[in-house]
């Protein structure tokens, strides 16, 4: 019989990779978004219940019609500067929602949960590559929310039969190689995205934040990941916790930086395009430099990214950006 998962989030830019890759593999998948940067034409595969996390009677009417051998928590919100400004719907959204949807797992009976944690519950990283026993120090509100729901899925397993994953993503862009998906959300600003749109004449100029890091050329760096390589991720941590795999976190990235303006170079170099770029000041609550050990998800979870090539990451990008 066909596994059923619930993917809360499963509409938006990486759970409907994941969602499409599930249905690929043969999953039963039910999505539960509400469509607040998602998008129906994004769910590729399964049934999409369009509702909101906090909307907790909707949400155990759903568990109580399906049977879902495990949960994939995606929906958030995800923009560190907005976190900044609203700290209260980022811990709503974020931590409230996942503690809503826990008691659901805990009064349903569903014992397997994959989780979207971000590099940000690391904050200002002392010493590079980030492991996953690297202090956790986040230095936004979007990081602590995230971080807090992290605390509540490890106090809840440990009084409870639930078994968790926590995936800690770097950062993530690419698209579909095939051109179906892709990021659709206009509030995102990721940097990769943010340079095509500027490359195809979308944004009229790319801003930089901040050249004044401890970095060699001044602006930060990041580890980039493409989402399909992410999404690969979640089907072998679904696989590892279907087969009895202990609870774990695990970093999500290549373990390789790239700075802000090495990323403009390779964008200007592959769309062929000198789009203009201004630096204006750094952001609050950006750290410098954050790049992922990925030993760990490497070996236990024996995770085959594919795409771990910064032109690779750019150029479906811009592809999908195109055609937008
Ligand atoms: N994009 C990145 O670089 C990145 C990095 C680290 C971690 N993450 C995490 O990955 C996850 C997915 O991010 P994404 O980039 O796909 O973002 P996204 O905005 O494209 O997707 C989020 C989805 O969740 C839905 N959603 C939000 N709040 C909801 C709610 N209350 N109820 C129901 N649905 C709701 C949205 O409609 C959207 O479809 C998030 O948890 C995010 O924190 C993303």
């Amino acid at each position: 019989m066909k596994q059923k998962v619930l993917v809360t989030g499963g509409a938006g830019y990486i759970g409907s990779h994941v969602v499409r890759q599930l249905g690929e593999a043969g999953y039963d998948v039910v999505v539960y978004d509400n469509l607040s940067t998602g998008s129906p034409k994004s769910v590729l595969y399964g049934q999409l219940i369009i509702g909101d996390l906090a909307n907790q009677d909707q949400l155990y009417q759903v568990f109580a019609q399906h049977q879902f051998s495990a949960v994939l928590h995606f929906a958030a919100s995800l923009s560190v500067p907005e976190s900044v400004e609203h700290p209260l719907d980022y811990y709503a959204n974020n931590t409230r929602n996942t503690l809503n949807l826990l008691r659901c797992c805990s009064v349903m009976g569903v014992n397997r949960f994959i989780f979207s944690s971000t590099a940000a519950v690391y904050g200002e990283v002392a010493q590079n590559p980030v492991t996953e026993n690297s202090p956790t120090q986040p230095i936004n509100p979007y990081g602590r929310s995230k971080l807090m729901s992290e605390w509540i899925i490890q106090d809840y397993a440990a009084a409870s039969s639930l078994h968790y994953v926590i995936l800690r993503y770097f950062n993530v862009a690419g698209a579909d190689p095939n051109g179906k998906i892709g990021q659709l959300s206009r509030k995102a600003s990721h940097l990769i995205k943010a340079a095509c749109d500027t490359a195809i004449a979308r944004i009229p100029k790319l801003q930089i934040f901040g050249d004044d890091f401890p970095t060699p050329d001044g602006t930060g760096i990041r580890d980039y990941i493409h989402v399909e390589d992410l999404a690969s991720a979640h089907l072998d941590a679904l696989r590892y916790l279907q087969k009895g795999g202990e609870s774990q976190i695990f970093n999500c990235g290549y373990a390789k930086g790239y700075s802000v303006r090495e990323v403009i170079a390779r964008v200007k170099a592959i769309s062929g395009v000198d789009f203009p770029v201004v630096v204006t000041p750094r952001r609050p609550g950006d750290p410098a430099c954050v790049t992922a050990c990925a030993d760990k998800i490497n070996q236990l979870l024996d995770w085959q990214p594919k795409y771990n090539d910064l032109d690779q990451i750019v150029s479906t990008t811009l592809a999908w950006e195109m055609q937008q």
